[in-house]
């Protein structure tokens, strides 16, 4: 059996504290930290038992107790199963009680002492516990990355936007490529509005705000990205993307992510950790291989699963030729299963050329509409059989639909 902790504390001492006990404990780590306990805690808590449904939850209360108590009565009310360890310097009767009230299964006093966390642990061990989050009405981050630049990276992550619009669900696309800033060229927008203007407006956002200053698509997404002038690298930083996520993934149903090749800026970072699904765009070309897999084993060395990350061959030809690896070839460098391969088509091309998403134009795109359709379909879990088996089959891509 092994522990794995989310950690809610104001205070990076106390979370520390929780990191040097578990040093002694075989399999014991901690998943996630929260820098502050507040009422939104229950959703990043949520996104992260999607991944760890094992994890347990430690809320440090001693900063401010009624906004902690609150905030793990949020939790408990979206996750009833989760097993929460509350802790706080006061442990007299009333607080305690209180805890309780609030879903707290155990409780730790302050200052931790070794014997009675290593007890707390081990009460923890000996609790079943997997939680559902089944039911969660939170929306899904997919993050496309590129491996090399010029993959295609843009393009997918717009059609893949535009195909979720088309589904009536709630989307919105965020550029984090500052250098490339291309997702407003390729569906014709001119923003007015960007991510420094959301950085600054965080504290009063809501859903109206948010509407009333990014981009709408026609196809009925809303957009923000970078700004255009390249002068500004644009002031939006790690917490705020922190922030804003939260924000997201409450109100809106999918999000969608050009991280362009970012993987070491802190922005691109945090949203791929906060990805349900990151693809990782890569071409059968050997430059494009090889990077792919220096991200791999850089985000594996970042915590990453290999389930959350999923490889996408873009341009994908049968061809196989000194230029071009082959599909095994590609999976066997990669020791990764591709998850699905988008064919070289002309549509792309013109769709770009004109400024809109290759998907809006179901009949001039053909085939290639097709195959993204069902690319979309597997990577959201929905069931379209016929559409699906019937892209694989005229484009011979089956033995790309790994899964
Ligand atoms: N499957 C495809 N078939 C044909 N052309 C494609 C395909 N995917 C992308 N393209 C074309 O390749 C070019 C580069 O695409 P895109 O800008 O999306 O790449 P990127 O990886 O985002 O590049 P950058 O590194 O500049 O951000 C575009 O002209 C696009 O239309
Ligand atoms: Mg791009």
């Amino acid at each position: 059996m092994s522990i794995s902790l989310l950690v809610a504390s104001n205070d990076e001492h106390f979370r520390e504290m929780i990191r040097e006990n578990l040093l002694n404990m075989q399999n014991a780590k901690v998943l996630a930290e929260y820098p502050e306990v507040n009422t939104n805690l229950y959703i990043r808590v949520l996104q992260d038992l999607e991944r760890h449904p094992e994890a347990a939850l430690v809320v440090d209360l001693s900063f401010d107790f009624e906004t902690g108590i609150a905030a793990m009565g949020k939790v408990k009310q979206a996750v009833p199963e989760l097993y929460v360890i509350a802790s706080n310097f006061q442990a007299d009767g009333e607080a305690v009680l209180s805890c309780l009230r609030n879903g707290a299964n155990d409780f730790l006093t302050q200052p931790l002492k070794r014997i009675e966390f290593r007890d707390a642990m081990q009460r923890l061990e000996s609790t079943p516990r997997r939680v559902s989050t089944t039911g969660s009405r939170l929306g899904k981050i997919y993050t496309f990355l590129g491996a090399k630049g010029g993959v295609g990276t843009t393009t997918l992550a717009v059609n893949f936007a535009a195909v979720l619009a088309q589904r009536k669900q709630q989307t919105v696309l965020l550029d984090f490529d500052w250098t490339s800033n291309e997702v407003a060229m390729q569906l014709g927008a001119s923003p007015q509005y960007t991510l420094m203007e959301v950085g600054e407006n965080l504290g009063r956002m809501d859903q109206a705000l948010f509407e009333g200053f990014v981009t709408r698509d026609p196809l009925g997404f809303f957009l923000v990205g970078p700004p255009d002038s390249l002068d500004q690298r644009g002031y939006f930083t790690e917490p705020m993307f922190r922030e804003f996520s939260t924000f997201l993934v409450e109100k809106y149903q999918s999000i969608v992510v050009d991280a362009g090749r970012n993987v070491n800026d802190d922005v691109a970072l945090a949203a791929l950790q906060a990805s349900n699904t990151i693809f990782l765009v890569v071409t059968q070309e050997y430059p494009a291989i090889r990077n792919a897999q220096r991200y791999l084993s850089f985000l594996m060395r970042m915590g990453f699963s290999q389930d959350q990350i999923k490889v996408v061959i873009n341009r994908y030809t049968k061809k196989h030729d000194p230029h071009h690896a082959s599909l095994e070839q590609v999976q066997s460098t990669l020791n990764q299963a591709a998850f699905y391969g988008i064919p070289n088509a002309p549509a792309f091309l013109a769709a770009v050329n004109k400024a809109r998403p290759m998907v809006q134009d179901r009949e001039a795109a053909g085939e290639a509409d097709r195959v993204f359709r069902s690319f979309v379909d597997k990577a959201t879990g929905v069931k379209r059989e016929e559409t699906a088996a019937a892209a694989v089959g005229k484009s011979g891509l089956k033995s790309l639909i790994s899964r």
